[in-house]
């Protein structure tokens, strides 16, 4: 295994032998099959394919790399938790995620008992250089997550920073993609190449329309690949998630006009947020998803709860925010209709102004 990616890993995770399932054992697909104590009836009585190879194989000519280079969990969440497995000695070493952030991070963090280093973003939710480099210097410091575009605010993460990162930090890097399908910004799978220590997490959640399938994917150095297969449930993605992630992609047209669909509506739901008096400032957005900071975000969540018009309030994160995903026209227009008649107090027009950042529009 490469030296740079093994002085990383857990000492145990090295040393353990990993479970050999049936299907590591004999790997042939023709024969009679009582190795694995299936039933020999019904239509899911097989366990899956461990290694998700059909999968694979899509996906490595969707996004020009090797299979060998592609890792397939129960959802990126889970993949989060496998990195953390393989590389993180509970109670010993380190982590350092952004805030605001993505929530998942840290609870993966805290449930393996590694130190969660939390790095405040900027006030344009950028990477606070001075703020980060310092921690460089720390001992165990293994994973720097980096969450691109940003969930909850929306945005690209600058790219020099992250090469920056990329070339600074010895750790692992991991750059969360969840939304990278809503923006024209390139993934750093194309600098795969370069950096044996860049993990990608994608995820067919969003603009793929499978949440409900749970199929994350992670593209990476083939030594990590091997790490995750190690350390991960023998058949972490059921036979039927599969299937449905290989139909998606087999059907790709469809996703591609629902993501352009999204798209379309962001941006229109973007300009018609802007014309609410009530509300302070619209986050522009790479994402399915837009901030929104309002006077009083926890009593219009319960406004628009009222209404049955549930959005993701955030103003424990960032103060007076809320999330609003994009859904259909429909559904957008019931929200847009619902935050034109709230009751919130109208800003006067004299106090409009805009903040150094000319793509945010301030009305404060
Ligand atoms: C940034 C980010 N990463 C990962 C995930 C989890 O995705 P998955 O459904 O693949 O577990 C989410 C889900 O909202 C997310 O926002």
């Amino acid at each position: 295994m490469n030296d740079k990616i093994k002085q990383l890993v857990r000492p145990n995770i090295i040393k353990m032998d990993g479970y050999k399932s049936a299907r590591d054992e004999y790997t042939d697909n023709q024969g009679t099959f009582l190795d694995a104590n299936e039933s020999p009836y019904g239509i899911n009585n097989r366990y899956p394919d461990p290694y998700q190879n059909s999968l694979k194989a899509e996906l490595s000519v969707l996004k020009s790399v090797n299979p060998n280079q592609i890792f397939i969990g129960n959802g990126s969440d889970e993949i989060i938790d496998l990195l953390f497995r393989v590389f993180c000695t509970p109670m010993q070493d380190k982590c350092i995620a952004f805030s605001p952030g993505y929530g998942m991070y840290k609870v993966s963090a805290s449930i393996q008992d590694i130190e969660y280093i939390d790095v405040k973003l900027t006030n344009s939710f950028q990477i606070d250089k001075a703020a980060l480099e310092p921690f460089f210097e720390y001992q165990n410091i293994k994973i720097i997550f980096i969450c691109s575009p940003n969930n909850p605010t929306g945005n690209i993460i600058d790219h020099e920073d992250i090469e920056w990162i990329l070339k600074t930090f010895k750790g692992i890097v991991v750059i969360d993609e969840a939304y990278i399908d809503f923006t024209e910004s390139d993934s750093w799978i194309t600098k795969m190449k370069k950096y044996d220590r860049l993990v990608i997490l994608q995820t067919m959640s969003k603009a793929w329309g499978l949440a409900g399938a749970r199929v994350g994917m992670a593209y990476t150095h083939p030594a990590i690949v091997t790490l995750l297969n190690k350390v991960k449930p023998p058949y972490n993605v059921s036979t039927l998630n599969q299937k449905a992630a290989l139909q998606a992609i087999n059907n790709s047209r469809v996703a591609d006009i629902q993501m352009k669909a999204i798209i379309t509506e962001r941006k229109r739901i973007y300009k018609a947020l802007n014309h609410i008096e009530s509300i302070k400032r619209v986050y522009p957005s790479e994402s399915n998803f837009i901030l929104i900071e309002v006077d009083d975000a926890n009593a219009l969540y319960h406004t628009l709860i009222k209404q049955k018009i549930i959005v993701r309030n955030q103003s424990n994160k960032i103060k007076g925010c809320l999330r609003l995903s994009i859904g259909t026209p429909e559904e957008n227009e019931q929200l847009l209709d619902a935050l034109r008649n709230t009751n919130t107090q109208p800003i006067p027009f004299s106090e409009y102004g805009l903040t150094n950042n000319p793509d945010l529009i301030n009305r404060h």
